[in-house]
């Protein structure tokens, strides 16, 4: 597992612009973590770092969003579910296996659905600042991998 603690928001968001930035077609990253822990904020990073324009809302309500960057990117939240085999009305092999990236936060609540080669991504917030959490990043399969690693060199080099 791989760890990275940040202390702001914006250090959160900058986070997601490195992973947006290293993402490709097929790429999936599963978010965890509870409410208000940073997941969307993770996720507007990732549509600026690949190059979205206007800013990538939260899609509670609309379970998926879709966006132009310089490939698409998919952004679901599962956390209205009330059955995980929902999705399955959603047409969600579109997105889970498109032309696009695809990012999911309450991912849990889809377990069976979710593609075997992925990112698992858990934001842990801190019991005692307000602004630090820890995230955590679990990589499943070859390309998956890579990409963490890939992000952690970007992260340790200070971009
Ligand atoms: N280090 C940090 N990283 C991310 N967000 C932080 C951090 N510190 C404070 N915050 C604040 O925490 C909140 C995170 O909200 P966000 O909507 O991203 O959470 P979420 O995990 O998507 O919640 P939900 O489960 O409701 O969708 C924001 O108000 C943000 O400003
Ligand atoms: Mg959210």
């Amino acid at each position: 597992m791989y760890k990275i603690t940040t202390n702001s928001a914006a250090q959160t968001r900058q986070l997601g612009e490195t992973l947006g930035s290293l993402l490709q077609p097929g790429d999936f990253i599963s978010l965890h973590g509870d409410l208000g822990s940073g997941k969307t904020c993770l996720a507007g990073g990732v549509g600026n770092g690949l190059g979205v324009t206007g800013r990538v809302k939260s899609p509670t309500f609309t379970l998926i969003n879709e966006y132009e960057g310089k490939i698409p990117l998919f952004h679901m939240d599962a956390y209205r579910l009330d059955q995980p085999e929902e999705i399955e009305d959603l047409g969600y092999e579109h997105y889970f296996y498109g032309p696009g990236a695809t990012l999911v936060e309450w991912a849990g609540i889809i377990e069976p659905y979710l593609p075997e080669c992925r990112l698992d991504i858990t934001i842990v917030r801190s019991p005692v600042s307000e602004e630090e959490r820890v995230i955590e990043l679990v990589p499943h399969g070859k390309r998956h991998e890579q990409l963490v690693r890939e992000m952690m060199r970007h992260v340790c080099a200070g971009d």
